[in-house]
């Protein structure tokens, strides 16, 4: 308990004197209305302003209740006002910055989702996306998409320990869950990648993967009679080429949100989700008993660091230092997001573990101490956590408090090729 109560604490560090009044945003949706316009009348113009100002002077009422909330955060204020008189003099934009519902707490802790400048969210652009995702056409005889790796049912990964591409042939690390990439700054066990856009335009051309080309891929897609009108709408003319498919796969990734699980009812100020057991895992993860938050913190559940938790003496994927060459980065792969674990075994960038009970036995007793580059948190680990069999159990259960059921079935992430 003491150590919940500091750890809420310390994230109430990050958030603003308004964190008990924001809103509660349980479910992870793209808004269809312009949060600016706050009248409903299809545009956002003067009249709106005038009753978002009125609102802010004598607290009246607003018709739709988060509609004056331009940037999302919670509150109705003068930031919204600067917004939308940017959307109207032309020079901001009219949709929300931010179309996807984020709890405050999520960008207090880890800053806004990384959108580059030239890629912003639009709904138009996250649909054309998801069919992208979903198509088969990415591939070379018509068979696999990035789907076919990452599955919603198992929180975007694959559950198998390594993919099968087209050909058969099998990669030689686990795919990753694809959950709340948004927040990552680099992509890949190795983090080869610096954004979601050029992760996608990888798989495409790997052998292990979809093995095709990408002009066959833009003509396959320009060929479909479904396509040209969608990129039309989003990008504003018919061309279709890889920068494009792979904005749109990005926007729609950046949608696959998950914050709608026991452990998020705690930054909600909700003590009483948590059973006996998942609190006593709660105290190990979260103190020296177990020191998992030292790497895997805060909502998103991990640093974007690349660290080497000791898994071999002797290393045969050199991960971060196989793409920087330095001797000082051999073996450290990036840490990953813990979101939904229960689904998304196997586990660790060679899927060498089946389940978690195995993931809280390498840290317990596994961690090989002459393991190249061992991380400076991996300390106690190295000694021995010492955990008794009911204290791995409560910690296995305290990781699945972080599952939510509600993102591995969310219709808006499924495969659109099957409502059709
Ligand atoms: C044949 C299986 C396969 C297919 C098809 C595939 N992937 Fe992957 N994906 C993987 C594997 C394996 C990795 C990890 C590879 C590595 O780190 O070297 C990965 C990694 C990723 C990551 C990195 C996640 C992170 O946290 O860094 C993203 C994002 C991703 N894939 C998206 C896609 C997209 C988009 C497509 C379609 C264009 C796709 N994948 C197609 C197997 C696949
Ligand atoms: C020094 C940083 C660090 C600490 C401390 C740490 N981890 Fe990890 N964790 C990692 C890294 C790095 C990986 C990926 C390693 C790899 O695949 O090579 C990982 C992988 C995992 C995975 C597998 C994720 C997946 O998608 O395959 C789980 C589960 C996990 N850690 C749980 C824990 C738990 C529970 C604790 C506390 C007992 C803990 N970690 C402590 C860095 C850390």
């Amino acid at each position: 308990m003491k150590n919940r109560i500091f750890f809420l604490i310390f994230m109430m560090g990050f958030l603003y004197p308004n964190y008990f009044g924001s809103m509660n945003v349980q479910n992870n949706h793209v808004e269809t209305e312009m949060p600016g316009d706050v009248n409903n009348d299809g545009i956002v113009d003067v009249l709106d302003l005038v009753q978002i100002v009125n609102f802010i002077l004598d607290q009246g009422s607003l018709e739709v209740e988060s509609a004056g909330d331009f940037n999302n955060d919670g509150i109705i204020d003068i930031l919204d006002i600067v917004s939308i008189v940017s959307c109207i003099m032309g020079s901001g934009p009219c949709e929300s910055v931010n179309i996807l519902e984020i709890p405050q707490y999520v960008t207090d802790y880890h800053g806004e989702m990384l959108i580059p400048e030239d890629n912003p969210l639009s709904e138009a652009g996250i649909e054309l996306g998801r069919f992208l995702f979903y198509d088969k056409k990415l591939s070379d005889d018509g068979t696999q998409s990035c789907a076919s790796c990452h599955l919603q049912e198992n929180g975007f990964t694959d559950p198998n320990q390594f993919s099968e591409g087209i050909t058969g042939e099998l990669g030689g690390r686990n795919a990753m869950h694809i959950i709340n990439a948004a927040w990552f700054s680099s992509f890949f066990w190795d983090g080869r990648a610096e954004s979601l856009e050029a992760q996608a335009l990888g798989p495409v051309v790997n052998p292990v993967e979809l093995n095709t080309t990408w002009s066959a891929v833009e003509d396959r897609v320009a060929a479909d009679p479904m396509y040209p009108p969608m990129f039309e709408e989003v990008f504003g003319s018919t061309l279709i080429d890889s920068t494009r498919i792979t904005k749109a796969i990005a926007q729609f990734e950046r949608t696959l949100i998950s914050f709608n699980s026991k452990y998020d009812d705690f930054f909600y100020g909700d003590f009483t989700g948590f059973n006996e057991s998942e609190e006593s895992g709660f105290d190990i993860y979260f103190s020296e008993v177990g020191d998992c938050i030292h790497c895997h913190q805060g909502p998103i559940l991990n640093d974007n660091e690349f660290r080497n938790n000791g898994l071999d003496s002797e290393l045969t994927d050199l991960g971060l230092g196989e793409i920087t060459g330095d001797p000082l980065d051999f073996g450290k792969f990036k840490v990953p997001t813990l979101r939904n674990i229960e689904f998304t075994a196997p586990y660790m960038h060679d899927g060498r573990f089946e389940t978690l009970d195995e993931v809280v036995e390498h840290y317990n007793s596994g961690v090989h101490e002459d393991s190249p580059n061992l991380d400076p948190e991996m300390e106690n680990a190295a000694a021995g956590l010492n955990l008794t069999e009911e204290q791995k159990t409560d910690l296995v259960n305290f990781l699945k408090t972080f599952s939510d059921t509600t993102f591995l079935s969310n219709p808006a992430f499924a495969d659109p090729f099957e409502e059709e």
